[in-house]
């Protein structure tokens, strides 16, 4: 653990703690832990310093930060760096950025908030500060391209996984790649790739969840939903961004072992927005409409059409036929 998030915890119990029992107890010169201390308030900590009698937190941010992140965090690989940002265009634009550097398997970007969001097929994806959570992961999967449509997938399925864990509700997913909720937008999951034929060379799994938004009077309104809107409650970003970052870290041990759908599959149909439902999927070669039958293992959606055949759909635009 750093030094920052070990002089939190030492300053976190309501009373006042001396800048010497934490420098010796952390090893540390005092004038170090005051520099710490420094950096604490610079990221937004009240730390109120009284003479003789030391340091004690006052309160904290609203923010997802690293400190308070790493402590609590039980994954594998997931995380094992996290670089955070108050603002950044993108995630996924930073991350492609952290790749060219050479950024570890595992490595996570997290934006208070983005001026320059990405969604599917070139949408934009507005995050506001500290009210959403915007991540991408970074990976070096040994897969081939085609197994990304099931990480796609899978990242929804495990979102839907830490939502429900985190705030009790159930959300619904939309193929390919859509966190709904009462028919309001919830989330997204975006999976860019660099690839050669039979080869991918990198993974940026991103994710945006509307957590703690109101988009009452907004240009969103009755389109994009809230956490806080769905349950009327405040969400802890915190918990959800942890919960989040296990069942990603989860899934990504489940993908080494076995790159079909089949550990996610069920779960994806119990939630599945499409099941039963006529269809029109709009591709990039032109469109199908027919009776949405799930998905199959490779993450296709099946599609009956009104004279019988069945089409597997690799990727497109889903909605519901009127
Ligand atoms: C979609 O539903 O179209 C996908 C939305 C994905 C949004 C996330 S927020 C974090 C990451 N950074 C981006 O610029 N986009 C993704």
């Amino acid at each position: 653990m750093n030094k920052e998030a070990l002089i939190l915890a030492e300053i976190s119990g309501g009373g006042f703690r001396s800048g010497e029992e934490i420098s010796s107890k952390l090893g540390i010169t005092r004038s170090a832990v005051w520099k710490h201390i420094a950096k604490l308030r610079q990221c937004g900590y009240m730390i109120e310093a009284r003479p003789h009698e030391g340091y004690k937190l006052v309160s904290k941010p609203d923010k997802l930060l690293p400190v308070e992140i790493t402590p609590r965090l039980e994954t594998r690989t997931v995380g094992r760096r996290i670089v955070h940002f108050d603002s950044v265009d993108s995630t996924t634009r930073a991350a492609r950025d952290l790749i060219d550097a050479g950024a570890a398997e595992g490595t996570v970007v997290i934006a208070e908030s983005q001026t320059a969001g990405r969604g599917r097929l070139g949408k934009n994806w507005i995050t506001r500060s500290g009210s959403a959570i915007a991540i991408s992961v970074i990976l070096y999967p040994d897969l081939p391209p085609s197994g990304m449509s099931v990480l796609s997938l899978a990242t929804a399925t495990a979102a839907a996984r830490a939502i429900r864990k985190t705030t009790g509700i159930e959300p619904n997913l939309k193929w390919p790649n859509d966190i709904y909720f009462r028919g309001g937008k919830l989330g997204g999951v975006l999976v860019e790739i660099s690839a050669e034929l039979d080869r991918v060379r990198w993974v940026i799994d991103s994710i945006g969840i509307n957590v703690n938004d109101d988009f009452r009077g907004t240009e969103l309104e009755g389109e994009a939903i809230s956490l806080r809107e769905a349950t009327g409650e405040r969400v802890q970003r915190l918990d959800l961004l942890l919960a989040l970052l296990g069942e990603l870290d989860r899934l990504w041990k489940v993908m080494g072992d076995d790159r079909s759908m089949d550990r996610y599959r069920d779960e994806f149909e119990a939630l599945d927005m499409l099941q039963g439902c006529e269809v029109s999927i709009s591709m990039p070669g032109g469109s199908i409409t027919g009776r949405a039958e799930g998905i199959d293992r490779e993450g296709r959606l099946v599609v009956r059409s009104a004279d019988g055949s069945i089409s597997s759909v690799f990727s497109g635009e889903a909605t519901l036929a009127p």
